[in-house]
């Protein structure tokens, strides 16, 4: 009987496991189809849709707001918006504010490897940029949201006499790219204006730089404490603003200056 009880016990766990994994499957699908049909915004696991966390969009309002404080109609500028959680965020928080303001949304809708790791790679950009049209209609934030369809290095070099005065990147977080993007946005960022960025994991000094450097142009790496992030944005923060950033549930954040650039500041 022991013996028995001891062959039965993992065959339980194993099927257990892929019961709780398939219900979720479907509880997922259910879930989106819903929010399609009653035309409700879908911010749920589908396509990593969810990909921002609560503490990280309270950290973007607070952000918006600092420069709200400074002028109203306030030009707004995300890199990456994949199905519009963070382009949400911002949107609403220029709406309640009634102050006016827009926020500019350049994406290619082809996904990182991040999203692509995601979705699997069974998604098309279509899909996804249908999603973000759905979530950004159905969250009452239309009228203050413009999608581009375009790379951001298209895209700064089409606008490079455009100042903004908040600039959100989330777009490549490999270490070339994400160079090229905190610099050449840097450079259409109004002085007084906020730049900020997402998924600065650790600073360079808190991770192994060698394996960091070998594993830059990699979306992300796990290094032996099984720690996960994304090295090239590590060292570019590290490379570009030499890791003078505020930093707050890993979104960076910096101020432009006459001479330069501040960190933000988080308890002022
Ligand atoms: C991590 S997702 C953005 C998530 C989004 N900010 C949110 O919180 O919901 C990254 C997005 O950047 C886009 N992307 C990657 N490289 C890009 C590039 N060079 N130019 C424009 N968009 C890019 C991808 O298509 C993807 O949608």
């Amino acid at each position: 009987m022991k013996n028995i009880i001891k062959k039965i016990k993992p065959l339980y766990f194993i099927l257990n496991k892929i019961r709780h994994f398939k219900i979720e499957i479907i509880f997922t699908n259910i879930h989106y189809f819903i929010c399609l049909v009653l035309k409700k915004p879908y911010f749920g696991k589908k396509y990593g849709a969810n990909i921002q966390s609560k503490k990280e969009r309270e950290i973007l309002r607070r952000l918006v707001k600092q420069v709200q404080n400074l002028k109203e109609n306030i030009k707004c500028l995300e890199i990456g918006s994949w199905a519009g959680c963070s382009a949400v965020t911002i949107a609403e928080t220029i709406k309640k504010s009634g102050k006016g303001g827009m926020l500019y949304c350049i994406d290619v809708w082809r996904g990182t490897d991040e999203n692509i790791k995601i979705t699997k790679g069974k998604v098309s950009a279509s899909a996804i940029f249908n999603l973000f049209k759905h979530n950004v209609k159905y969250s009452g934030v239309e009228n203050y949201i413009i999608p581009i369809q375009m790379t951001s290095d298209e895209f700064a070099e089409k606008e490079k006499d455009t100042q903004f005065d908040f600039i959100y990147i989330d777009g490549d977080h490999k270490y070339t790219q994400a160079k090229k993007d905190f610099i050449n946005y840097f450079n259409i960022l109004e002085i007084g204006g906020i730049m900020c960025g997402d998924d600065l994991d650790y600073f360079s000094d808190q991770i192994d730089e060698n394996l960091a450097k070998e594993n830059r142009e990699k979306d992300f790496v796990t290094d032996k404490e099984g720690r996960t992030y994304h090295a090239g944005v590590t060292l570019a923060v590290k490379d570009v603003w030499n890791n003078k950033v505020g930093m707050r549930h890993s979104i960076w954040s910096i101020q432009k200056t006459k001479d330069g650039w501040i960190p933000y500041n988080y308890s002022s």
